[in-house]
């Protein structure tokens, strides 16, 4: 019963969540709350509870050099992570900066924190000299296609990506999508 009810709290605040009122609200109410910063090791356990709370919270202190991660605080609880990964030349089909794993807690949705974060992680690769900024997406995610389209990036299409993108697709029934953000435009 209970978790019947959650379910239904879940669909009807993803729903109020949908419509822009809402979020210009939830922008005035949150957005001066919000900070963003680089991962410190104490995030980094708080990450862990949030995506992997039975693993081993050792492993959650591993860096990767190629790696930048941002944490959203909002009245000082963790509300959203995003990554900057750099891939080198020989990883391709993955080649050059990528934006991974954009992710806000439900209750603080549309108060503007994911566009925050992928302004984090756009500032940081255009401030390390690069010209393009990639990015995975499913096509039939709205929400996050609209906040990347909203900040510039568009539809596009890596070759070499294509049949792992297509197999994939084939085995979950979820196809993703690259979009790309070029950097040396207006900001
Ligand atoms: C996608 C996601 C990160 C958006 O974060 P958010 O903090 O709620 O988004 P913001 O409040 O910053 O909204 C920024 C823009 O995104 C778009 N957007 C956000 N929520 C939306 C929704 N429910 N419906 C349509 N567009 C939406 C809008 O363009 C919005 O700008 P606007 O308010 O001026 O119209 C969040 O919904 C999420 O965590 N989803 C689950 C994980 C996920 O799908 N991650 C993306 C992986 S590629």
């Amino acid at each position: 019963m209970i978790k019947q009810l959650r379910k239904l709290a879940g669909a009807a605040l993803r729903r109020v969540q949908s419509v822009a009122l809402y979020r210009v609200a939830g922008r005035r109410l949150l957005g001066y709350r919000v900070s963003i910063h680089e991962a410190t090791d104490t995030d980094r356990l708080a990450l862990h509870q949030w995506f992997n709370p039975k693993g081993d919270p050792a492993t959650a202190l591993h860096r990767n050099p190629r790696i930048t991660d941002f944490v959203a605080y909002c009245y000082g609880h963790l509300a959203g992570f995003v990554q900057l990964v750099r891939y080198s030349p020989e990883q391709s089909p993955y080649r050059g900066y990528w934006l991974f794993s954009l992710a806000v807690k439900s209750p603080y949705k549309g108060a503007g924190i994911g566009e925050q974060l992928t302004g984090e992680v756009i500032a940081k690769a255009r401030g390390e000299g690069q010209t393009k900024l990639d990015l995975l997406v499913y096509n039939n995610n709205v929400p996050a296609i609209q906040l990347y389209r909203k900040l510039g990036f568009a539809m596009h299409f890596i070759p070499e990506l294509e049949p792992q993108l297509a197999a994939e697709g084939a085995d979950s029934g979820r196809r993703r999508v690259v979009m790309r953000k070029l950097l040396n435009g207006p900001q």
